[in-house]
């Protein structure tokens, strides 16, 4: 019988394996819906059961339908982003209000829920670091009450939005598109810059789970090529294909393209002519791994963005 040392070999060839192989596109046409305690319709994208190699990350998109409301529940972090819909999360017993293209960050372990009071569906994408809470046996997920419809006058109690921060140290927990920052550092057609770390922009204190940017790319463009741990892009606008090590994976609107925990070199590409628009999740662990990663740094082979074909 093969000794315990015998077995991290074999776990670590497996994942040398199993990493270059594993699907980058969760396709937004064949989602699994399903329905859960917490969310009426729910559906998995990039998530460790439907096949990606994540570093102990996932991304799901939900949808509330008209007049519901989600669960209550408290977990670890998570970093949402409106992609439809009006209404409010509920968080810590505060309302902070969201519309279409709003981003919104649960602090650790805080109870929350959206409410939907539109008049369409909410549809909104989740990015949380479940996986790796549970690794590292600090998965905590309780839940409160269960989705539903919403009773008259359930959230009368609740105070209308006095604040986008967080009562208890001032982070940030809401921000509409109106109040993205443009960023004038990019590597690509243009940057929003969206949830930051440390509270120094934008007042977000994103550890675990963060949207941190929107990436715009220009028709017949492509972005800087380089190499970083974990990282996901969600299209929201347009298609286009990245290259991820030594494939190429096309990708449209609604889907989400997975850059694997690692070092893979990896450039995105939009050859149609019109604009893309990526919406770009990170997680926390990357800075863990990179400060002890010996001798890391970005690779970068083209600085900028350029033209799709430099000889062109
Ligand atoms: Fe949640
Ligand atoms: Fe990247």
């Amino acid at each position: 019988m093969a000794d315990f040392y015998e077995n991290w070999l074999a776990q670590s060839e497996r994942i040398e394996l199993e990493v270059p192989e594993a699907p980058r596109v969760a396709h937004g046409k064949s989602l699994e819906w399903v329905q859960t305690r917490q969310d009426a319709k729910a559906a998995l994208m990039i998530a460790p059961e439907t096949g990606f190699t994540t570093g102990g990350s996932l991304l799901m998109k939900a949808e509330i339908p008209v007049g519901w409301h989600t669960g209550l529940h408290a977990h670890g972090e998570e970093a949402i982003y409106v992609e439809q819909g009006d209404g409010f999360l509920v968080l810590d017993g505060q309302r902070y209000e969201f519309h279409a293209r709003t981003v919104l960050h649960v602090p650790y372990r805080s109870k929350h829920q959206l409410v939907n009071t539109g008049s369409t569906p909410v549809v909104y994408l989740s990015g949380l670091a479940w996986p790796l809470e549970v690794g590292v046996n600090l998965g905590h997920m309780e839940q409160i009450e269960e989705a539903g419809a919403n009773a008259d006058g359930a959230y009368d109690s609740v105070p209308a939005e006095e604040s986008q921060y967080w009562p208890e140290d001032g982070r940030r927990i809401a921000m509409h598109e109106h109040q993205y920052e443009l960023s004038n550092e990019t590597k690509h057609g243009a940057t929003y810059f969206l949830m930051g770390r440390n509270g120094n922009k934008n007042g977000f204190k994103a550890t675990a789970a963060a949207i941190s940017s929107i990436f715009v790319e220009l028709p017949h463009s492509k972005s800087h090529s380089h190499a970083h741990p974990e990282a996901y892009l969600y299209a929201l606008q347009g298609r286009g294909y990245s290259k991820i090590g030594d494939k190429e994976y096309t990708w449209e609107q609604g889907d989400a393209v997975h850059v694997p925990p690692g070092m893979m070199h990896h450039q995105h590409f939009n050859p149609s002519d019109g604009e893309t628009r990526e919406l770009r999740f990170e997680f926390g662990v990357r800075y863990w791994f990179t400060e002890q990663w010996k001798g890391y740094r970005t690779i970068d082979k083209d600085l900028k963005h350029s033209p799709l074909h430099d000889d062109e």
